[in-house]
């Protein structure tokens, strides 16, 4: 997408780079981003996920990828729950607790930056997703769902993201939808690819009974064997799958802290 809320293009060769770190339940991953093209300049930075996963245990692993890097502008990091205003709110997936903490505030005094901007792990995915993957050059409503432990999501207009959707919570035919198909579910559940699609197509149908979606875009680790379940999918609109993969949250994070004001994300 590269109408409303886009990156600024640069036309000379010398790309605007940007950072992304993305907090994840059992990795925390970060590295430098050319804003341009969405592909990470150099390596990703991977460390294991300290556990208890607190919010001052995070903090310094967040800050040692930055130090690794020796990043010093603009740095974007995702959180795996609801954020507005740079505090988490939620965590139904993560330690309890991150609810109410000031993520923002907590992130800058560990970085010693204050320029950090923290959202949602899919609406980062979603928006990396949306400008440089299963969603570039689509415009209307584009829906980026992750499978994993729990479901993401994230609501993009013609390229703005609409933040802290969090459809994975809806209830859909009497349980959660994550519940009901988050990947996790398959595993634990033992469910095939077939079995387990009729669950998501569930869940699909029931989220566009309520946004109308041009495009599904399928993220989470499960969206590398797409072929083995896209197909037996029986809902409505069009599913593709996410292309970036494990790079897409850390893109997402890098564009939305470069873009903050545009894309109505709290900074
Ligand atoms: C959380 C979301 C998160 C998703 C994927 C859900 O359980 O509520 O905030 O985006 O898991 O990590």
């Amino acid at each position: 997408m590269t109408e409303a809320g886009s990156v600024p293009i640069t036309t000379d060769s010398a790309h605007r780079h940007g950072f992304g770190v993305d907090v994840g339940g059992s990795g925390i991953k970060g590295g430098i981003v050319d804003l341009v093209t969405g592909e990470l300049v150099g390596d990703r930075y991977k460390i294991e996920t300290p556990q208890p996963a607190t919010p001052d245990a995070i903090a310094g692993v967040v800050a040692q990828i930055v130090q690794h890097f020796g990043w010093t502008g603009s740095i974007g990091v995702t959180l795996p729950a609801v954020v507005t205003g740079g505090v988490a709110r939620s965590a139904a997936n993560i330690d309890e607790s991150w609810i109410d903490t000031d993520a923002r505030a907590l992130f800058a005094k560990a970085i010693g930056n204050d320029n950090i901007t923290v959202l949602n792990d899919a609406d980062a995915a979603g928006v990396a997703e949306d400008r440089f993957g299963g969603g570039k050059d689509k415009t209307g409503v584009v829906v980026l769902l992750t499978f994993g432990t729990g479901i993401g999501s994230a609501v993009l207009h013609n390229g703005v993201l609409l933040p802290n959707t969090e459809l994975g919570h809806l209830e859909v035919d009497g349980k959660e939808a994550e519940h009901r198909a988050a990947s996790s579910v398959k595993e634990s559940e033992d469910l095939s690819y077939k079995e387990w699609a009729k669950e998501v197509s569930k869940v699909l149908a029931t989220f566009e009974a309520l946004l109308w979606p041009d495009l599904f875009i399928a993220g989470g680790g499960i969206s590398r064997k797409s072929e083995k379940w896209i197909p037996h999918l029986t809902n409505r609109t069009p599913v593709v799958a996410a292309t970036l993969l494990n790079t897409a949250g850390i893109v997402g994070a890098a564009l939305a802290a470069d873009t903050a004001s545009d894309t109505a994300i709290d900074r």
